[in-house]
């Protein structure tokens, strides 16, 4: 694999490249729409991700080039660059924005990168692109910034450069992550624990719908309007910075102050889901997998029923692995609207269960899904193997 991205970079660059870096891409366990709401999240880091290898050039500019997209690009070194359209290279070149507004120093750049995470997934491919390059930039140029503040200035480039206005989950997961270990991350104090995600004889199926994703940002935007009008409405009586700042018995005393329905459904949802990682955690810590599979379905109906991120092709991979006595639980993982579910499955039994959710889904659906068995892995990272051309 490797290989082949050196022989891809000195094709288009006439070079070798000096050094490879990568960034995984991330499942969130359990604890969804949460992490813009000041609660805990559980996500982990897999093994799949992105691949950048870069040598420096004396023309100050920096070339993109993606092995998963045709468009390239070649920016001169200057300050104020602005978002172009919606292509892949404005998460690197949000990343060099924001290095070159904090005044340090970057030289010319050949970059050339490569993702193995399916692209709009849910699996967080754009965080993925941003930390390689924010780990990469401020590796090759000693920005000295800490990996926290790498974290931080990739959700910074989302909210503020792309204009999603994303929480730090996925960022600070795949910066963080740790092999075999899920992240107890409170996204409130930025505290976390890597926890043993010991599955027992389960694995960690993911199931991509394949459906791609087109209204998620606008939809995503709106989630996160919903819930700052559901906290304005809670602060008339509570002293709360956060809707996870309650619990959901406190929610049901005061729940009266959200007048708007859906607001109220959204609102629920979130604070629900906030206790139900609290119990995921206690679960996982007693290895007891059925009672962290039946969190996960029910962290899916809330998602599907009050927070309404789901949709039917989720919907029927959910519906599906109910069916199946091989699996402790299933959800959909990351924003929804399409994207990925995942689901505990019986390791013995992953190969039956994949086949058949490939045929119920396919049959349902009309095109079939793909089915991967998720390692968990560790975060960004420089790859220490010299690449050689
Ligand atoms: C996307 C966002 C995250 C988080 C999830 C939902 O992945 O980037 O910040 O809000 O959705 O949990």
């Amino acid at each position: 694999m490797k290989e082949h991205l050196q022989q891809e970079f000195s094709k288009t660059y006439n070079k070798a490249a000096t050094q490879t870096y990568f960034s995984p891409g991330r499942v969130n366990l359990i604890g969804e729409h949460i992490d813009y709401n000041g609660g805990l999240v559980m996500p982990c880091a897999i093994t799949f991700g992105t691949y950048l290898l870069v040598a420096p050039n004396n023309d100050k500019v920096f070339r993109f080039k993606s092995i998963n997209f045709t468009d390239t690009a070649e920016i001169a070194l200057q300050q104020n660059y602005t978002k172009q359209g919606t292509e892949w290279y404005n998460y690197p070149i949000g990343v060099i924005t924001y290095f070159m507004q904090h005044g340090k120093e970057l030289q010319g750049l050949d970059m050339l990168y490569y993702g193995d995470i399916p692209i709009s997934s849910g699996l967080s491919s754009s965080a993925s692109i941003e930390v390689v390059t924010a780990f990469a930039l401020n590796d090759l140029f000693n920005s000295g910034f800490s990996k926290l503040e790498l974290v931080k200035l990739s959700k910074w480039v989302e909210n503020s450069f792309i204009g999603l206005n994303s929480g730090i989950m996925d960022q600070f997961s795949v910066a963080f992550g740790e092999k075999d270990k899920a992240l107890m991350l409170n996204c409130d104090t930025l505290e976390y624990e890597a926890v043993n995600s010991n599955l027992n004889d389960y694995v960690l199926a993911i199931i991509n719908t394949n459906k791609p994703r087109r209204l998620a940002e606008s939809k995503y935007n709106e989630r996160v309007q919903e819930c700052k009008t559901a906290l304005t409405a809670l602060k008339q009586e509570l002293d709360i910075n956060y809707l996870c700042d309650i619990d959901t018995n406190t929610f049901n005393e005061y729940s009266h102050l959200i007048t708007n329905k859906i607001v109220l459904n959204r609102a629920e949802h979130v604070i629900t889901e906030n206790d139900r990682v609290k119990l995921a955690a206690v679960a996982l810590s007693n290895n007891n997998l059925q009672e962290f599979g039946r969190l996960m379905y029910a962290s899916h109906d809330s998602l599907r029923d009050l927070y309404e991120v789901s949709g039917i092709e989720l919907d029927t991979i959910v519906e599906y692995a109910k069916t199946n006595t091989s699996v402790a639980g299933a959800r959909m993982t990351g924003a929804g609207f399409g994207g990925c579910a995942i689901a505990l499955v019986k390791g013995d039994q992953y190969d039956n269960f994949s086949k058949a959710v490939t045929e119920y889904y396919a049959n349902k659906i009309g095109y079939a899904p793909s089915v991967y068995c998720s390692l968990i892995g560790d975060g960004v990272r420089e790859l220490n193997e010299v690449v050689k051309s």
